[in-house]
């Protein structure tokens, strides 16, 4: 980091009513700039920015919450319903009627590069920092992914029984990664959080033993096939696993079949993978994983299949599900946002969705910086918070429940990774100054998490006209409606939410920015 970055530091108020800049509150961002298009928020043990709990207004009043390129950070606004038409030339009207899927919830991965992270911190940095996920204060994170065992986010390769043919799994112990760090870790955000979270466990290999390569990495699947003494005792190791966090008191809402399974289908993958086709995932499923989770304690557990690339959609969803052997057991199907560019969300999961409307979708990974054209953390990025805001919104427009965020914290070199895969994250740590950057991405995040509680239902928007604005609606179980909206355009357009019944909101989206506006409609 040359000096030119170092720095700007610009403290931007948060109230609307005094107008200036002034003054830095103890709920202030405390901006930073370092030459990537905006600004992050710098926290501390001490200090970080924060939205408060939310309460809304009475009926006749909303709220709004805005972030930008400019440097707004969830900075809140508030007005009145009008019973008039402002004239706006765009309308965006609600329509109640029209009723989709209801929301699971957001979160991220603990993973042992998260972990690793959050750990380098001074106690009441780390306390803070999963405050500004978990607690009330914070963003309202519900899900977090935990892989089973290791994966590229680790400092070294391992599985839960390296022993080799211990086929009855009499030496399986979860590692230090889990007891000492992602464990404590997540106990402590689930001490914070106001609602029970949603654990969803994904594994990246299977113990080389078991495998055709030897390996963890590459190509390679499980030897022999399913309901031979391998894929038995691979489903047998799931149950292992949630027997073990149990000890912990960690329950977990969700597993997954495994993290991208076409992976381990190619050539000299560079890290740890397991192949399955949907064929062979079905058949798995139907012998080994179903019955072995459904004569275990962990009956209630939702098995969602795929995680991986929605690319694979509908055509692994058909295979998968349309055998109800298979069906019978699995919830949900989970996708990744990587090659979305390839494969438009209607041709992938509203089709999925339309031929199999029981299972919902589930975003269960996604991060910045993964490509290699555009690699690693960029600090105060504000594409990237956009990508985050139209993935969320896309995925939200068919059908998906939620979305589940990559690792919860990096370094500034977006590891640790031992394959040296670094990508990006919503929090970047800065061990040495014990202080921590909430990125853009972070609040373009929270424009959907802190809002959309669990259950809300999204409902229909119709626009007057076309527009450059992309948006998603919900009334929420407290009745309250939601409307995110992105604006990523160069276009002047100011507009009016029109909701039937309550009335006309008006609105003008900043340049470049996100915008929830919420209001109790009982
Ligand atoms: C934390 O940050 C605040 C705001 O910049 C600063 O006033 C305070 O001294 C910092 N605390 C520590 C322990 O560095
Ligand atoms: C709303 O429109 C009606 C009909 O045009 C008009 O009579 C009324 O005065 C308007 N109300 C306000 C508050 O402008
Ligand atoms: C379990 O581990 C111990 C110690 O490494 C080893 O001696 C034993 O053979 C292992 N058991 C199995 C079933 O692999
Ligand atoms: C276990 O977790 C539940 C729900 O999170 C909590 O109510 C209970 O107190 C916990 N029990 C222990 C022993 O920590
Ligand atoms: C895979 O790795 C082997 C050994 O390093 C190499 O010989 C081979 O060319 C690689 N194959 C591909 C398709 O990259
Ligand atoms: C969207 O952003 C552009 C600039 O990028 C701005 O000119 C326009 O007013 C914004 N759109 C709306 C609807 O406010």
């Amino acid at each position: 980091m040359g000096l030119t970055t170092l720095l700007f530091v610009v403290l931007i108020g948060t109230s609307t009513t005094s107008g200036g800049m002034c003054c830095a509150g103890k709920d202030d961002c405390l901006a930073r700039n370092f030459g990537h298009g905006s600004v992050v928020c710098e926290c501390n043990a001490s200090h970080c920015d924060s939205v408060g709990s939310v309460k809304l207004p009475p009926v006749g009043q909303f709220l709004s919450f805005l972030s930008s390129k400019a440097g707004s950070r969830l900075v809140r606004g508030q007005g009145t319903v009008l019973q008039n038409s402002t004239g706006a030339a765009l309308r965006l009207t609600i329509v109640p009627y029209q009723k989709y899927q209801r929301i699971k919830g957001f979160g991220g991965a603990m993973t042992d590069a998260a972990a690793i992270n959050i750990l380098s911190l001074s106690g009441g940095t780390q306390d803070q920092l999963l405050r500004q996920y978990f607690a009330p204060e914070g963003i309202a994170y519900s899900v977090v992914r935990v892989p089973m065992a290791s994966c590229d986010f680790s400092t070294r390769l391992y599985t839960y029984a390296d022993s080799a043919g211990d086929y009855s799994l009499t030496n399986f112990t979860l590692s230090a990664e889990d007891t000492e760090m992602k464990i404590p870790l997540i106990q402590k955000a689930q001490a914070m959080s106001p609602q029970p979270l949603s654990l969803l466990a994904s594994a990246w290999s299977a113990p080389a033993w078991m495998k055709t390569s030897g390996a963890l990495i590459g190509k390679g699947t499980l030897k022999g096939h399913p309901g031979g003494k391998e894929y038995k005792t691979w489903a047998h190791y799931y149950v292992r696993f949630l027997e073990e966090y149990r000890k912990f008191n960690l329950s977990f809402w969700a597993v997954t079949t495994g993290n991208e399974p076409s992976a381990g289908q190619m050539t000299n993958y560079s890290f740890q993978a397991l192949g399955f086709t949907p064929e062979t995932q079905r058949d798995w499923v139907i012998m080994d994983l179903g019955p072995a989770l459904h004569a275990s304690p962990f009956a209630d557990t939702r098995v969602i299949i795929l995680d991986d690339n929605r690319l694979l959609l509908p055509h692994w969803a058909k295979v998968v599900l349309s055998d109800v052997r298979a069906a019978r057991y699995i919830h949900g199907i989970g996708v990744h946002w990587y090659l979305n560019k390839l494969v438009p969300a209607e041709l992938s999961l509203g089709t999925t969705h339309h031929v199999f409307p029981e299972y919902f979708l589930f975003g269960t990974e996604a991060c910045a910086g993964w490509s290699p054209l555009d690699r690693g953390v960029k600090l105060g990025s504000w594409e990237r918070a956009e990508d985050y805001a139209h993935d969320i919104i896309e995925d939200l427009n068919h059908y998906v429940t939620g979305w589940t965020d990559w690792n919860l914290a990096l370094d500034l070199g977006g590891g640790p990774n031992w394959v040296k895969n670094f990508v990006d994250s919503p929090i970047i740590v800065d061990e040495k100054k014990d202080v921590f950057y909430k990125q853009p991405t972070f609040y373009s995040l929270a424009h959907f998490s802190k809002f959309l509680l669990e259950g809300s239902l999204r409902v229909g928007v119709s626009s007057s006209k076309a527009s450059a604005l992309e948006s998603s609606a919900f009334i929420r179980p407290d009745g309250a409606v939601v409307l995110v909206i992105l604006n990523r355009s160069e276009e002047h357009i100011p507009f009016e939410i029109w909701y039937p019944e309550v009335g006309f909101i008006p609105m003008d989206a900043a340049a470049r920015s996100i915008l929830t506006v919420v209001w109790a409609t009982q």
